[in-house]
Order: structure tokens, then C-alpha cells, then sequence
């Protein structure tokens, strides 16, 4: 089965062809360098640049992939959650392509795509990997920090969540809290490899609690407050020390949660993936603990899997394409902002 997969919900915009769970192409047209001055991403800026690559973007995509797009069987579009006028982008052009060339739709959703992310091969099959159910996955990105508990493929129950902030999103405010650029993991994760984890003492809020849900907010206020009124010279000499001590305080709650989950859930395979995954500290730091629970623990192959892509869409249209879930009614299907997995 030919799959063309395109997932615009923050601010990449992405198209991917795979042939079923393998991928044939997997663009990824990162406008950080847009947003980057502004910290954060501009809604209005994403939008216009979405619109202003999808189309090279798919093109560049099936030339890579040396697909056509009449070989094309079926089309999967990320419906959300995410940003509401980026996701309208790839909705839109998802569905004029499958009216124009009478292609069946899937409707995919974002998280799902993070989760079998993990279930993604290269051109020659390769890795292959078994799932045991039920299986956990812990998926933690810029906008969404949650334990999913698997009963099979397209049946997912959240057992824990963040109540606030996301890991993600809490290293990027914590990055811009130091003056350093967007996105702040990858920043935080390179500076923090010489620094000392224990330089300032961090709460990790809910850590302790037996509950499976996370808290970032009051580590990222607890954060400001210890370093506003340093000198920005202070702060300079010490990025690699706040660095090392932040993202270790929001690895330790990611870890204790999973842990618990795990105790409680008995998983028989675990998983993990999404933008804070590219990580390499908290992989080891993952892979150790799969391993004092005697599981098997897949994170995406490749990382550029762990972040926003469109292989992700075309793994989950592969397996809804299987089940014969098509959207029905391909001019009435809107992006879903706050699509629940
Ligand atoms: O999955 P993703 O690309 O987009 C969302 O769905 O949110 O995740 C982006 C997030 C950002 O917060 C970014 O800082 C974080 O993933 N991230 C990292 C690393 N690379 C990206 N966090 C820690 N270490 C990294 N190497
Ligand atoms: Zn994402």
C-alpha cells in the first residue's frame, strides 16, 4: 500500500511517502529560523509559511520517493491536536488532493502518530520489532506529556497526563528564561553534558504523589525565581550548571511516573517517543529502567522520528487504511485542535 502522509500541525511542515509501515521519503521543512527571534511560534507565521511550502514540500516527498501521486492508495492528514490554523493547511490540501485524484483519506491523530512512530522501518524492512500487549507508551513533546496505556493497535487509554505545562515546553520556557534560543531541548540538552545536576535545588511538583499525572508549572516558576535577579553574567557562566540542573529535575518525574505506571499497569512492552525523546541523556536513562524491570523498551529508530514528521501520519493511515477506517465524508472532514486520543 502507497501512502502519502502529510502533518502540519505546529511548526513543520511535513510530507512522507511510505509503502506500508516502510518509508520511501520523509520531508521535514522546520521553520525554526523563523520563530526562533520570537521564542516561541507565531500562529500567523506558521500559517503562511505552511501555506507557502505544503506543496514543495509533497512534491519534493513523491519525487523522493519516486512515487506518483496517481500511485498513491490512500492519503492520511494529522486532524490535531495542534495549533488550529497550521493543521487547516494540511487538512485542506489533504482533502483537495483526494478529490482531485479519488484517493481514500485517513484521519490521523497527532499523539497516535508520536506513539507508532516506534513501528516505523526503513526501505528495507528494517528494525523489526514485536509488541506485546497491553504496552505503555510514555510520549513527551512541545505541547503533550502522557502515559498511554495500550490494549491493541487503535485502543488507547490515558492513565497520567501533565496538569499544566509539557516537558517540552517546559525546557523551551526555561531556555528562554536564560536567554538562550527556540527550541530549548536540543540547547539544554548539549550544554547540560558538562554541568552539575545537583547546582540548585528544584522541586519536582507531584513527584511524590501516587498519581500518574504530571506538573511542570511550578518547577518552571520555582526556576524564574532563583535566577531573575542574577546578572545576566551570572547566568552566562553557569548555563551549562542550570541547564544539567533543570532538565535533570524534569527527567526525574518523567521517570518516576513511567515507573509507577509500570508497577501498577504490568505492561508486557514499553514505549517511548516524541520531540523531548531526541534526547540522548533520557534515553539511557529510559533504556536503564526498562531493564530493571526486565521489558523491552523501542524509541523511534531515527531521530528525526522523535519530532514533529509525517512518517508518524503514515504509519497510523497504514494501520487505519487496514482497518478500513476512511473518512467518509472527505468535504466535510475540519482539523480537530483538541482531538482526543
Ligand atoms: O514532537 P515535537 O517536535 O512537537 C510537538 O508535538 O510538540 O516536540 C518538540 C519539543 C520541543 O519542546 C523541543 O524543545 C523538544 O521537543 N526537543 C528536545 C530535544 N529535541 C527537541 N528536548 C530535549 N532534548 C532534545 N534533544
Ligand atoms: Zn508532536
Amino acid at each position: 500500500m502507497k501512502i502519502l502522509a502529510i502533518e502540519t500541525s505546529c511548526d513543520d511542515t511535513c510530507a512522507a511517502v511510505l509503502d506500508n509501515d516502510r518509508i520511501l521519503s520523509n520531508i521535514i521543512s522546520s521553520q525554526v529560523d523563523l520563530h526562533q527571534k520570537w521564542g516561541g511560534v507565531v500562529p500567523d507565521i506558521a500559517k503562511r509559511a505552511h501555506m507557502e511550502r505544503i506543496e514543495p514540500v509533497i512534491s519534493e516527498a513523491l519525487k523522493r520517493a519516486k512515487v506518483k501521486i496517481e500511485d498513491i492508495d490512500v492519503i492520511g492528514v494529522s486532524l490535531g491536536p495542534g495549533l488550529a490554523i497550521a493543521l487547516g493547511i494540511g487538512v485542506n490540501k489533504a482533502k483537495e488532493l483526494a478529490i482531485k485524484y479519488n484517493k481514500k483519506l485517513v484521519a490521523v491523530n497527532h499523539i497516535e502518530g508520536h506513539i507508532w512512530a516506534n513501528l516505523l522501518k526503513n526501505k528495507t524492512g528494517k528494525p523489526k520489532r514485536e509488541i506485546k500487549f497491553p504496552a505503555l507508551a510514555l510520549t513527551v513533546s512541545g505541547g503533550h506529556t502522557k502515559l498511554i496505556l495500550i490494549k491493541k493497535i487503535g485502543e488507547y487509554e490515558v492513565i497520567g497526563e501533565t496538569l499544566d505545562d509539557a516537558a517540552g515546553e517546559a525546557l523551551d520556557k526555561a531556555a528562554k528564561m536564560m536567554g538562550l534560543g527556540y527550541p530549548g531541548g536540543p540547547i539544554i540538552e548539549r550544554l547540560a553534558k558538562s554541568g552539575d545536576i545537583n547546582f540548585l535545588d528544584l522541586p519536582r511538583p507531584l513527584m511524590n504523589k501516587k498519581i500518574l499525572d504530571y506538573s511542570f508549572s511550578g518547577l518552571k516558576t520555582s526556576f524564574y525565581y532563583k535566577i531573575k535577579d542574577w546578572p545576566k553574567d551570572k547566568i552566562y557562566k553557569n548555563l551549562a550548571n542550570l541547564s544539567a540542573t533543570f532538565q535533570n529535575a524534569v527527567f526525574d518525574t518523567l521517570l518516576k511516573k513511567f515507573s509507577l505506571a509500570i508497577d501498577k499497569y504490568k505492561p508486557k512492552t514499553l514505549l517511548a517517543s516524541g520531540g523531548v525523546l531526541a534526547n540522548l541523556e533520557i534515553r539511557k536513562k529510559l533504556r536503564k529502567l526498562a531493564k530493571d524491570k526486565q521489558l523491552t523498551i523501542w524509541m523511534p529508530f531515527k531521530k528525526e522520528l522523535n519530532t514533529d514528521n509525517a512518517a508518524m501520519i503514515g504509519i497510523v493511515t497504514y494501520q487505519k487504511a487496514l482497518r478500513g477506517e476512511f473518512v467518509e465524508d472527505v468535504e466535510k472532514l475540519d482539523r480537530d485542535p483538541r482531538m482526543k486520543i
